[in-house]
């Protein structure tokens, strides 16, 4: 079996260790998960292996992120699991500290993102979630000081939250997104797929089809709002209780009234039974 991956659980070994690494002129990477890892995050593990000699994983389910009445308690929780899916892509430092070391005893201290985080999309249904990505992001950078900072796109809006939050703060690191890495049937891969039964796996490929759909119809040169409206319909048909299906402008992610208006991205939010499953493309 290859060897476990050192794991740091408190700032001063954090510390320790990231003297170690950065030795030699090192270059570091730093991938922020909140562990349940998947083949969609080792993908990010690799491009960070590519953009950088060091590799750093951190896993921390960051309650500040879930609302009360989100999924926090019962969020699969599968270190072990985790540790030899890093220790086979021969990462080299895990950090996930407990939830004393990020948030001690009288933490008040909060990053309030604006601009992409206020775009109408996650932030209308979660309107607690991107403050919290934000505080616990930016101190994940702060406490690894990484070169670069790899986020996927399956989570769209929070790779350009991340990104603005990066440059706005200064934090000297160079943000990446990673394509999203889809199950055979379309469904991009998520560690809340776990939740869904049976009957509603068979269902969820839907939104990447129709995500697909709406896509090849927009290129073709039909109208956003129709084409939008069918896509909508779609997915309410397939069983889902839609949040939204938007298109909106690629980088600002204000909305689009028609594809001239700049590089298209479509995303889509829905839940099918008690799981929200989110999903993107570009147009
Ligand atoms: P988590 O959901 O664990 O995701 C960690 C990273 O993996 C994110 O950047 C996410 O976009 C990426 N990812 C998840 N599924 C993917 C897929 N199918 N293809 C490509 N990338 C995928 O996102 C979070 O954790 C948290 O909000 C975090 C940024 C760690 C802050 O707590």
């Amino acid at each position: 079996m290859t060897r476990r991956p050192p794991v740091a659980r408190s700032l001063a070994a954090l510390r320790r260790s990231l003297d170690t690494l950065r030795s030699r002129r090192a270059t570091v990477a730093l991938v922020p998960t909140m562990g349940a890892l998947h083949a969609g995050h080792i993908s990010l593990v690799r491009l960070a292996r590519r953009r950088a000699s060091r590799v750093i994983v951190s896993i921390f389910v960051n309650p500040k992120q879930f609302a009360p009445h989100e999924d926090f308690g019962s969020y699969p929780r599968t270190m072990d699991a985790d540790l030899a899916k890093l220790a086979a892509e021969k990462v080299d430092l895990v950090w996930a500290p407990t939830a004393e070391a990020m948030y001690p005893d009288g933490f008040s201290t909060a990053i309030a993102p604006g601009g992409p985080a206020l775009a109408g999309l996650e932030d209308r249904f979660r309107p607690h979630f991107f403050g919290g990505v934000a505080t616990v992001v930016g101190k994940l950078l702060l406490q690894c000081r990484p070169d670069v900072a790899v986020f996927g796109e399956k989570d769209y809006q929070q790779l350009k939250v991340v990104t603005r939050m990066a440059r706005d703060l200064d934090l000297g690191v160079k943000v990446i997104g990673a394509p999203v890495r889809r199950e055979r049937d379309g469904l991009a891969m998520s560690s809340r797929n776990v939740y869904l039964s049976a009957d509603e796996r068979r269902s969820a490929p839907v939104l990447y089809r129709t995500l697909k759909d709406c896509a090849a119809r927009l290129r073709g040169g039909e109208a956003v709002a129709a084409t939008l409206e069918d896509g909508r319909r779609a997915v309410v048909e397939a069983g889902f209780a839609l949040d939204y299906l938007e298109a909106r402008h690629a980088e600002s992610l204000a909305p689009l009234a028609s594809l001239g208006d700049g590089p298209a991205r479509l995303l889509v939010a829905a839940k099918i039974g008690h799981t929200r499953l989110i999903d993107n493309l570009k147009v």
